[in-house]
């Protein structure tokens, strides 16, 4: 498959991701700037046949992607779950590497492995521990931990994406149209920011630097390193 092949596929199956539609699209355009090979580590794997616009599909879509792309471009995904990894090694291609187990620990591993033999990781697609919107911290603090995982092998190119991480903010009606919304100036309150899964990362990728490259429903950020 040709990157643009790539393209043509995508372009069909893109608006079954509804509000990830634009992200996905903005990670493949930022990889194809990086040279091969590209690389993937992914948590959370696609679980469930079709659904693209619940789950989203990522490790299909990462699948493709690197079958677009030269010289050994490869996907790393782990799940806990033994149900999702089986779905998955039904549907993806054998350029994925499927690992059944917590995240936390295949990341530290993985990342050790990586750092000895110099493999750079292009991509992170952090997607695992359901959030609970309610009470979305033990999520959030699993992918930090996450994060420090892979500290040591990001580079400063390597995009790192959080899925579930919309941004929040404090609202209120504008002032010329009332049926319309408009964040609150901070002061009185505070700042909009990201929530949900990577509300954490986005704590840290504050007080380090790194930069938010896109905040739809998934957040991306670069330069942790
Ligand atoms: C939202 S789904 C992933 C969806 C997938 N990325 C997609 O686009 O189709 C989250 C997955 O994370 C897995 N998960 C939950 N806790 C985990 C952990 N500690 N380590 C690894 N995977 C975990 C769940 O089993 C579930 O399959």
């Amino acid at each position: 498959m040709e990157n643009l092949d790539f393209y043509n596929w995508f372009d069909k199956i893109s608006i079954k991701l509804e509000t990830r539609k634009d992200s996905f699209y903005q990670i493949f355009k930022y990889l194809d700037k990086i040279p091969e090979p590209i690389t993937i580590v992914e948590t959370g794997c696609l679980r469930i046949k079709d659904n693209f616009s619940g789950d989203g599909q990522s490790t299909l879509l990462f699948d493709k992607y690197t079958q677009s792309r030269k010289n050994n471009s490869k996907v790393y995904t782990v799940d806990i779950n033994p149900s999702a990894t089986k779905v998955c090694s039904e549907i993806v291609s054998e350029n994925v590497s499927i690992n059944t187990g917590d995240s936390v620990k295949y990341l530290n591993t993985l990342s050790k492995e990586f750092f000895k033999n110099k493999t750079d990781v292009s991509l992170f697609y952090l997607d695992s521990f359901d959030c609970d919107w309610k009470s979305p911290y033990q999520s959030a603090q699993h992918h930090l931990k996450e994060l420090v995982s892979i500290k040591k092998i990001l580079n400063k190119q390597t995009l790192v994406v959080v899925d579930d991480s919309p941004i929040i903010g404090y609202l209120q009606q504008s002032n010329v149209k009332k049926d319309t919304l408009e964040f609150m100036k901070p002061g009185l309150v505070p700042s909009p920011t990201i929530s949900g899964k990577g509300s954490l990362v986005h704590e840290y990728a504050v007080h380090t630097g790194a930069k938010i490259l896109f905040s739809n429903y998934q957040t991306g950020w670069v330069g942790f390193n």
